[in-house]
């Protein structure tokens, strides 16, 4: 018995120092696999353990590229049921691989892996990452035999060699399911699988309903895919026989690094790893298009996606509603204009389609196409049959009953039935001629009355002034695209609450995804903000005409009936401000990444007040205004505020005095006047307060009378500098550059603007380690003073309208 437990003791000792010496890519039931402990496979691809997802400090097991940074995850155990905290462990049992908070005592399960019961011998399991990402257990004896395997169970990736599918004997499915978020990878709303009816397709769902349908298989590949496949990086292959129905892909041409992923708001794409750029790259982005949005033309129609979605009938069928078809709400589709007789009617063959849906399908493998047609017409609810199989010549028969559901534009042909006496080969083409030709001229009657009509009406100058400046932007140079108020709503899902964003002085932010995947945030003026209305009308006339990897992108506008709104890209990192200032976030940005920040915003400044072909003071500079990108790239935004100096001009004077408390020089708070070096004065106040991690408006020093610039001179002064840096970067911080940046910021806030350097200059100072000048007292270095000044003298105004607003714009 002694014997017994030292043999178990040493054993674990043993694997507990191999562990900790080489990495392990299995463990048996005596070991264990901690929080913070992980195996990686073999080849050193994939790697196993603890983890938590964006902000989430849920931990989870999950399995990630080994080698890949940001970790990008592509498996979870325990998606639906976090752990707490850094207590849990992975076991192996006999039952299987085991979950616990805690392993020493019975801890609680928190997820296991169900080995299906005629699992076989499981005296001697073990369990194994394996180097396509598959975590499996198997019996030891017989290595091949595999009890269990995380490759049946998938969450939101999809990588090569996994099925996804079903195994027809134990009725398994294999299913992608999109995470909640991406800090929550709880099983959100989207589905990707495999729909058995009829003839077996690839469909996205949303809950209960089909959101797109990638088509069934034509032997080559998926019938709407064709409209995605560009890049022959991948390679899929569809079995289909009495035991399963799979899809599965694998690289060619590419790394190992590919993998498919649904995202939470119910996307697709396929990326692979560019070893060249060492980043990820799309080849595949679903939906791609609106005509992918599942039957968005109705029955018996085709989607076009070209110039615009425009829904035509099919041949012989006419809109069903034809007053709300013209208005483009074509969901009711299409019906026969005469119907069927069923005993004398023929076939008009439709090309370049992808198939309808074949939900309600019914097919047969070895009959050939004139055995089909006979078969359809028979009966007469089919409406419409096809090859099953393309290649070759086309082989198999697949027929279609009622309406045919959701047809798009692709590359297929298919045969459907029409009353013979209709049959006019040759007047096919001039009928869709006819047919479209009518579409576009009522639409463009249709647009005409309504511009003359809302011509007619008085419009606000402002508003006129804005469509007449769009429109004017347009001829020239196409600088801002201008977006149809349709694909902005289809986009933000009707502006719906759950992808409000924030909300600032001039209306909500919301967050959007266009057709192609493209993620979008969307400023949505209210109908009644004057402030506002001045503030779009500078942003659209401005941030057009700027461009720079360190300025936001203005995507586009859309004025149209009651709505004025501005299309910027995603900022999936929000703003500065959201990290610098909260307690955990800030860990996230280490030295590296805040200095990379004020070198950016640095270079984006420089731009606006040099290179650019306007020359442009910004007047609202503010860690809420600088947004970042999934790069950490700094963006500067917001140019409600900013004004164009012409090119001998310095200086400006203005009676109101508009910007954020904080972050005003005093020349413009006292005198109103303003020039390029009251956002250098502005630009000081930030670097100060990345490096420190304090609000320059709710810092307090020990003896409550300094404010940040003040307290930054007096510990540069008394060379105490350092004392400054924000403690959570103790570990990452550069001390001389940390050095310099506080150095430069205390020149930028200094009392004069002759005295404060411009923006190239303070590009030169980050950039090289010449010795710096000495700041003088900075302007408004106590509280007190920081005050009388700003609401001293005449009176001024000082107000910002967007004082909340933009730190949310990028939010998910
Ligand atoms: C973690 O905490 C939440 C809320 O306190 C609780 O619902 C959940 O069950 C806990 N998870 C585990 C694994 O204990
Ligand atoms: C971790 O969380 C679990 C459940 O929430 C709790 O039972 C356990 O005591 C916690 N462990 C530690 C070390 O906090
Ligand atoms: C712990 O689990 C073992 C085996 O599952 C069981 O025999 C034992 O009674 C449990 N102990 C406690 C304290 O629950
Ligand atoms: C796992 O086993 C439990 C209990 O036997 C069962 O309820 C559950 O459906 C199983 N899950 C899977 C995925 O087989
Ligand atoms: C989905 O379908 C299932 C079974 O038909 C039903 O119970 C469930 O309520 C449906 N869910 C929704 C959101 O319609
Ligand atoms: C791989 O790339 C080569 C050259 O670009 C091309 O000729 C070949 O067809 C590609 N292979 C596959 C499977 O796409
Ligand atoms: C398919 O068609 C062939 C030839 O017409 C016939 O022999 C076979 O029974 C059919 N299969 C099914 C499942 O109907
Ligand atoms: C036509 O096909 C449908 C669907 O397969 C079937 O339900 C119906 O019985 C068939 N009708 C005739 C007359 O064969
Ligand atoms: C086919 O349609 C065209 C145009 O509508 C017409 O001129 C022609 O006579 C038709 N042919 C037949 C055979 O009906």
């Amino acid at each position: 018995m002694q014997n017994k437990k030292d043999l178990w003791f040493w054993s674990i000792l043993f694997s507990f120092i191999l562990r900790n010496s080489t990495s392990l890519d299995n463990i048996t039931p005596v070991q264990s696999i901690t929080d913070g402990e992980t195996l990686i496979s073999s080849g050193g691809t994939f790697e196993l353990g603890f983890y938590s997802p964006g902000n989430s400090k849920g931990r989870y097991l999950g399995i990630w590229y080994h080698n890949i940074s940001p970790q990008v995850v592509v498996w979870v155990a325990n998606r639906e049921k976090p752990l707490n905290n850094t207590s849990g462990v992975l076991k192996l049992t006999g039952e299987g691989l085991v979950v616990l908070i805690d392993g020493s005592t019975n801890g609680s399960l928190v997820w296991s892996s169900n080995m299906s019961s005629k699992a076989g011998d499981k005296r001697n399991p073990i369990a194994q990452l394996l180097e396509s990402g598959n975590l499996v257990v198997k019996d030891g004896h017989n290595g091949d035999h595999f009890l269990w395997q995380s490759f049946d169970y998938p969450c939101d990736t999809f990588v090569p060699g996994m099925k996804l599918g079903w195994d027809l004997g134990t009725s398994l499915e294999r299913t992608l399911s999109s995470s909640k978020s991406t800090d929550d990878p709880g099983r959100g709303h989207y589905t990707f699988r495999i729909d058995l009816r009829g003839d077996p397709q690839i469909v996205l769902m949303n809950g209960n309903a089909t959101a797109i349908r990638v088509g069934p298989w034509n032997g080559l590949m998926f019938s709407g895919a064709t409209l995605y496949l560009r890049y022959s990086q991948f390679s899929s292959q569809f079995v289909f026989n009495e035991k399963e129905v799979f899809v599965r892909f694998r690289p060619e041409n590419t790394s190992k690094y590919i993998r498919g992923v649904v995202y939470p708001w119910g996307g697709i794409q396929v990326l692979h790893w560019s070893i060249q750029t060492r980043g990820w790259e799309t080849l595949i982005s679903i939906p791609e298009a609106e005509c992918d949005k599942y039957a968005l033309c109705g029955a018996n129609s085709i989607c076009s996606t070209t110039p615009t979605p425009v829904c035509s009938c099919l041949e012989g069928f006419a809109p069903k509603y034809p007053g709300k078809w013209k208005e483009s709400d074509w969901s009711d589709g299409c019906v026969r204009i005469t119907p069927l007789s069923c005993s004398r009617d023929g076939f008009q063959k439709v090309t370049g389609i992808v198939l309808p849906d074949t939900s309600a399908s019914w097919y047969n493998r070895t009959m050939n196409l004139l055995e089909c047609k006979e078969f359809c017409l028979k009966n007469c609810s089919c409406t419409a049959y096809s090859n099953l199989d393309i290649r070759d010549g086309g082989s198999g028969c697949l027929i279609w009953f009622h309406d045919l559901i959701d047809i798009r534009q692709g590359t297929q042909d298919f045969y459907i039935r029409i009353d013979d006496k209709k049959k006019n080969y040759s007047g096919k083409r001039k009928l869709e001629g006819i047919i479209f030709g009518s579409i576009v001229f009522i639409t463009i009657i249709i647009l005409g009355l309504k511009l003359f009509l809302r011509r007619k009406k008085l419009e606000d100058p402002d508003i006129f002034w804005l469509k007449q400046h769009v429109r004017k932007m347009e001829k020239e140079d196409a600088d801002l695209p201008t977006f149809d108020l349709s694909t902005i709503i289809y986009a933000t899902d009707q502006f719906s609450s759950s992808n409000e964003m924030g909300r600032g002085g001039y209306g909500p932010v919301y967050k959007g995804v266009l057709a192609n995947g493209t993620e979008i945030a969307v400023k949505r003026l209210c109908k009644n903000s004057d402030q506002g209305l001045q503030e779009f009308k500078t942003e659209v006339q401005l941030i057009a005409k700027l461009q720079h990897r360190n300025l936001v992108k203005l995507l586009g506008c859309c004025i149209q009936q009651e709505e004025k709104l501005l299309i910027y890209e995603l900022m999936p990192n929000r703003s500065l401000d959201y990290f610098i200032f909260d307690d955990a976030r800030r860990k996230l940005l280490d030295w590296t990444k805040r200095f990379h920040i004020i070198s950016g915003t640095a270079r984006g400044l420089v731009y606006l007040h040099q290179d650019s072909r306007l020359r442009v003071i910004h007047r609202d500079l503010k860690t809420s205004n600088i947004l970042l990108d999934e790069d950490m790239n700094a963006k500067i935004s917001d140019f409600g505020l900013a004004r164009t100096f012409a090119s001998d001009q310095t200086e400006d004077k203005t009676g109101r005095v508009v910007g954020t408390h904080g972050y005003i020089s005093p020349e413009y708070a006292v005198r109103g006047s303003f020039s390029m070096k009251s956002d250098v004065f502005a630009f000081g106040v930030i670097v100060l307060e990345v490096v420190s991690g304090r609000k320059t408006r709710e810092f307090c020093d020990p003896d409550q009378s300094l404010n940040l610039l003040g307290f930054a001179w007096k510990l540069w002064n008394e060379e105490r500098t350092l004392e400054l840096v924000d403690e959570s970067l103790r570990d990452s911080v550069n001390e001389d550059e940390a050095l310099r940046c506080i150095q430069i910021g205390l020149l930028c806030v200094q009392e004069r603007p002759e005295h404060r350097p411009n923006m190239s200059s303070v590009v030169r100072m980050l950039d090289d380690d010449k010795p710096l000048p000495r700041p003088r007292l900075p302007a408004f270095y106590s509280h007190q003073q920081d005050s009388t000044l700003i609401e001293g003298e005449d009176g001024e105004e000082v107000h910002s309208a967007n004082e909340v607003t933009i730190s949310l714009l990028g939010a998910r």
